[in-house]
C-alpha cells in the first residue's frame, strides 16, 4: 500500500497508499513543511548525494522505464535524500531488507492521507480515514500482527489451493471470449483485468448481482488510496465510496454469519476469530481493503509476464516446451518488472541508515523494484531467468507486511499465463503497438497490451 502520484490515468493497486511526490509539473501539490524540508534546503556539504543528477520518478521517461536510472542511483547511494519527493529512497537489496525487518521504521501512514484531503472534504472524510487505520497495511506490531492473524488460514497456500479448479475454469471462459485465434485486441482489457476480478469476487463471495457496484466502489477506493482523486468533488466521491463499500461488505458478513457459503467470509467467520481477538468492525474494515489489493496487481502481474515473454523469444520458447517453467516466469517477472515498484514507510525514531541519519517523521521509499536488480545479490540481475534459483525477490514486499495474497495471486497469474502459452500458441504482441504505462510511483501498470490472438 501512498499519497498520490499523478493527475493522469489512475495508477496501480498496491496496498498501500501511495505518496505525493512534489515535481516540476505538479506545482499544486502541497510540499509539507518539515524538518526533512528545512535541511534538505541546507544540505550537508560532506553528504555523498550531492553530485547525484537526479530524476523525477513520475516523468514520462521515468514511468516508461525506471529501471536505468534505479541502477544509476542503486550504484551511487543505496540511501539517498530526494529533496525532489520529500523522502529517503532505498535502493539496496539489503538496506530495502533492513527496513523491512526494523520495527523503527513504520507502516503507520494515513495522517499524510487525511491531511492531502481537501478542506471541503474533511467533514466526509472521518468515517473513511478511520476504516483506512483498520487496514492491516497501515498498522505496526502488536496491532498489526492481531489483525493479520486473522486472514493466515485463509490466505494460506493450502487453502487458496481449493480455488484451482475454479481459476483454471475462469481463465478458459475468458479466454474462449475473447483470444479468438486471428483477432486483434487488447489483452489487458480482455484477460488481465477481467480474470481476477472473477475469481476475486468468487473467492470474496460477492454476489455477481452486486459485482458491478462492488468494483465501482474499489476503483474510487483506488483513487482515494493512491491519490489520483484530485478535486474535491472526486475525494467526496472515493470517501463515499469507502463508506458504501464498508457498509455493503457489514451487511455481507451478517448475511453469512446467518447462513454460511463456501468462502473467505464465512471461513473465516467460521474460524471464530471475529468478535474475539477482532472486532466486527475491525473484520469489516479490513475487507474493503482485499479487493484494492488484490485486483489491478494481480492484473499487472499477467500482462507484465506476458509482455515479458514476448519480448524475450529465448525465455517464451522455454516455458511454451515445459510449461511448468511458467512459475519462474511469473517469480522473474515479479522481480524484473512486477507490479510493485515500492512500499512506503515513516521513521518513527531517528535512525542510521547506511551511515546517513534518517530523523523521526521522514518519509522512506523503500524502491524494491531497484533492490530486486541489485547485482550483490543476483547475479547477472538484468537477465530474466525462468530457472533463476538464490535470494528471494521483493515483489510481493518481505517480513510483518508480507503481501498476504501472494498465494492467491500466483495461482491466478500462473493459471493465465500457462493457459496462454499452452493453448495460444500463435499469441504475439501487435506490430509497431507503443506501450503507454500508467503514471504511479507505485504500480507498474501498463495502459493496454494490444495483441494479436
Ligand atoms: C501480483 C499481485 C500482488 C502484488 C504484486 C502484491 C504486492 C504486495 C506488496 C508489495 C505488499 C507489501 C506492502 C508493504 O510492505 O507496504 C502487499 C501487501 C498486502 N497484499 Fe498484496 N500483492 C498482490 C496481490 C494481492 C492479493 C491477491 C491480495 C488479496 C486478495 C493482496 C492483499 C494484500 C494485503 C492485505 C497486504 C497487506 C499485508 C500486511 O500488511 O500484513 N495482495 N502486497
Amino acid at each position: 500500500m501512498t499519497p498520490a502520484a499523478s493527475t493522469a490515468t489512475t495508477g496501480r493497486v498496491i496496498p498501500a497508499v501511495q505518496e505525493r511526490a512534489t515535481s516540476p509539473e505538479s506545482p499544486t501539490v502541497p510540499e509539507p513543511a518539515t524538518a526533512r524540508e528545512a535541511r534538505a534546503a541546507a544540505p550537508d556539504p560532506a553528504a555523498p548525494d550531492r553530485a547525484f543528477s537526479e530524476r523525477y520518478l513520475l516523468s514520462p521517461d521515468m514511468v516508461a522505464d525506471p529501471y536505468g536510472h534505479l541502477d544509476a542511483l542503486r550504484a551511487h547511494a543505496p540511501v539517498h535524500w530526494s529533496p525532489m519527493h520529500h523522502a529517503w529512497l532505498v535502493t539496496g537489496y539489503d538496506q530495502v531488507m533492513r527496513c523491512l525487518r526494523d520495527p523503527v521504521v513504520s507502516a503507520d501512514r494515513v495522517r499524510p492521507l487525511m491531511d492531502a484531503v481537501p478542506q471541503g472534504a474533511r467533514t466526509d472524510a472521518e468515517r473513511a480515514f478511520g476504516i483506512l487505520s483498520r487496514w492491516m497495511v497501515f498498522n505496526d506490531p502488536p496491532q498489526h500482527r492481531r489483525l493479520r492473524r486473522v486472514f493466515q488460514e485463509a490466505f494460506a497456500a493450502r487453502a487458496v489451493v481449493r480455488y484451482r479448479t475454479f481459476t483454471e475454469k475462469a481463465t478458459r471462459a475468458v479466454l474462449a471470449r475473447s483470444a479468438v485465434p486471428g483477432r486483434t485486441g487488447d489483452l489487458m482489457a480482455d484477460v488481465a483485468k477481467p480474470l481476477p476480478a472473477l475469481v476475486f469476487a468468487r473467492w470474496l463471495g460477492i454476489p455477481r448481482t452486486d459485482a458491478p457496484a462492488f468494483w465501482y466502489w474499489n476503483a474510487r477506493v483506488a483513487d482515494l488510496v493512491l491519490g489520483t482523486a484530485q478535486e474535491e468533488s472526486e475525494y467526496r466521491a472515493s470517501l463515499q465510496a469507502l463508506v458504501s463499500l464498508e457498509d455493503y461488505l457489514a451487511g455481507l458478513v451478517d448475511r453469512r454469519r446467518a447462513e454460511p457459503a463456501d468462502d473467505l467470509i464465512s471461513q473465516v467467520l467460521g474460524e471464530g476469530r471475529v468478535g474475539e481477538s477482532v472486532t466486527v468492525e475491525e473484520f469489516v474494515g479490513m475487507l474493503t481493503q482485499m479487493a484494492f489489493a488484490g485486483g489491478e496487481t494481480t492484473s499487472n502481474l499477467i500482462a507484465n509476464t506476458v509482455l515479458a515473454l514476448h519480448t524475450r523469444p529465448g525465455a517464451l520458447a522455454a516455458v511454451r516446451e515445459d510449461p511448468e517453467l511458467v512459475q519462474g516466469a511469473v517469480e522473474e517477472t515479479l522481480r524484473l518488472d512486477g507490479p510493485s515498484k515500492m512500499s512506503i514507510r515513516t521513521a518513527a525514531r531517528d535512525l542510521d541508515l547506511d551511515g546517513r541519519t534518517v530523523r523521526a517523521g521522514d518519509r522512506i521509499f523503500l524502491v524494491t523494484a531497484a533492490a530486486n536488480r541489485d547485482p550483490a545479490r543476483f547475479p547477472d540481475p538484468g537477465r530474466f531467468d525462468v530457472r533463476r534459483t538464490g535470494a528471494t525477490h521483493l515483489g510481493f514486499g518481505f517480513g510483518a507486511h508480507f503481501c498476504v495474497g501472494a498465494a492467491l495471486a500466483r495461482l491466478v497469474a500462473v493459471a493465465a499465463v500457462r493457459t496462454l502459452v499452452r493453448d495460444h500458441r500463435g499469441l504475439a504482441l501487435a506490430d509497431g503497438a507503443r506501450l503507454t504505462w500508467q503514471p504511479s510511483l507505485l504500480n507498474r501498470s501498463l495502459t493496454a497490451l494490444p495483441v494479436h490472438y
